[in-house]
């Protein structure tokens, strides 16, 4: 099986990448340097010169705050350049997996999100991450040649040795020994990048086709994932709750983005990780951020 890989060099493409290598698949790791999705030509090009099986496409516009600013340029990214890849994978027989996010959900349920649950974005990255699903389902349903249906990939709150990420953040300030202030009214799933890999994998392998939610188990906040994280590297540092109207980030966030797991469970046979085991795996293994 080959692989193309777009924002390899990410936090989630990093990971993918290597657990592709690992299962011994021939793997195309392409960083933005060496593929813009928002150039159609070039993607065109390029997947068509690699002719693919699959396309695991993980470039993306992800400052979610500073979406609220330039929305048209994370639309060109997340909307377009995934139109970009998914019809050049499609003119080549491959299936694309477009990578998305919990923040396409409004947050307001109380129980875990199903993944044929309603949308509602409330911030611009989240709207401009939908436009990006619908597209890729439209590009693989105009395709004339053979069925190439598209694997989404709804995923959250990541994690990981490959990019920036919260973890790695309040870490690096904890040990600097300066107080950390998080806020403590948003729920999801913490989850390491490393199990999206390999759940990704496990759900191509299986044939599965449509929305897929993909996060490590259990459901917590910032603030729960800031003391498990000091607790686990033994740093004594105050951490202060916030409300997140008292953070007042410039993006919204859902205030409820726990995604359900069961469909995801049964394909690939296995309960997710813990997001607590996977934390502790990620900062023994990992070394220090
Ligand atoms: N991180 C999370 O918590 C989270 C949560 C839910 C969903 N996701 C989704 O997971 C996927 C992977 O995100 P991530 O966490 O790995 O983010 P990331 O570390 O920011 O990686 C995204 C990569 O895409 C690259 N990129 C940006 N614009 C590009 C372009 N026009 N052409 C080619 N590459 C481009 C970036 O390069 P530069 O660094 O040079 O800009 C970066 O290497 C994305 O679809 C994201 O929406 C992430």
């Amino acid at each position: 099986m080959k692989i193309l890989v777009t924002g390899a060099r990410g936090l989630l493409g990093t990971e993918v990448v290597s657990a592709a290598h690992v299962r011994g698949f021939e793997t195309i790791a392409l960083g933005r340097g060496d593929l813009d999705v928002c150039d159609a030509g070039a993607v065109a090009d390029r997947i068509g010169v690699e002719a693919p099986s699959w396309v695991v496409h993980c470039a993306a516009y992800t400052a979610v705050d500073r979406a609220e600013d330039e929305p048209e340029v994370a639309m060109r990214v997340n909307r377009d350049g995934a139109a970009n890849v998914a019809r050049a994978g499609a003119d080549v027989g491959a299936r694309t997996v477009y990578v998305s996010t919990d923040y396409v959900f409004d947050g307001r349920k109380r129980s875990p999100y199903l993944p044929t649950d309603p949308v509602g974005p409330l911030s611009e990255y989240g709207r401009t991450k939908l436009a990006g699903e619908l597209a890729v389902f439209r590009e693989a349903a105009a395709s004339s040649g053979v069925r190439t249906p598209p694997l989404i990939v709804r995923t959250g709150w990541l994690y990981g040795a490959g990019g920036r990420n919260f973890v790695s953040a309040i870490l690096r300030r904890a040990e600097r020994g300066e107080g950390l202030k998080v806020v403590e009214d948003q729920r999801g799933r913490l989850t390491w990048g490393r199990n999206v890999a390999e759940v990704t994998l496990d759900l191509m392998a299986a044939g599965v086709e449509g929305i897929w939610h993909v996060a490590d188990g259990g459901e917590t906040t910032w603030v729960d994932v800031a003391h498990e994280a000091l607790r686990i590297r033994g740093l004594d540092v105050e951490v202060e709750g916030v409300t997140t109207k008292q953070w007042g980030a410039a993006a919204p966030r859902p205030a409820y983005s726990v995604v359900d797991l069961a469909a995801t469970e049964e394909v690939v046979g296995r309960s997710m990780m813990d997001w607590r085991e996977a934390l502790r795996r990620f900062l023994e293994s990992e070394g220090r951020p």
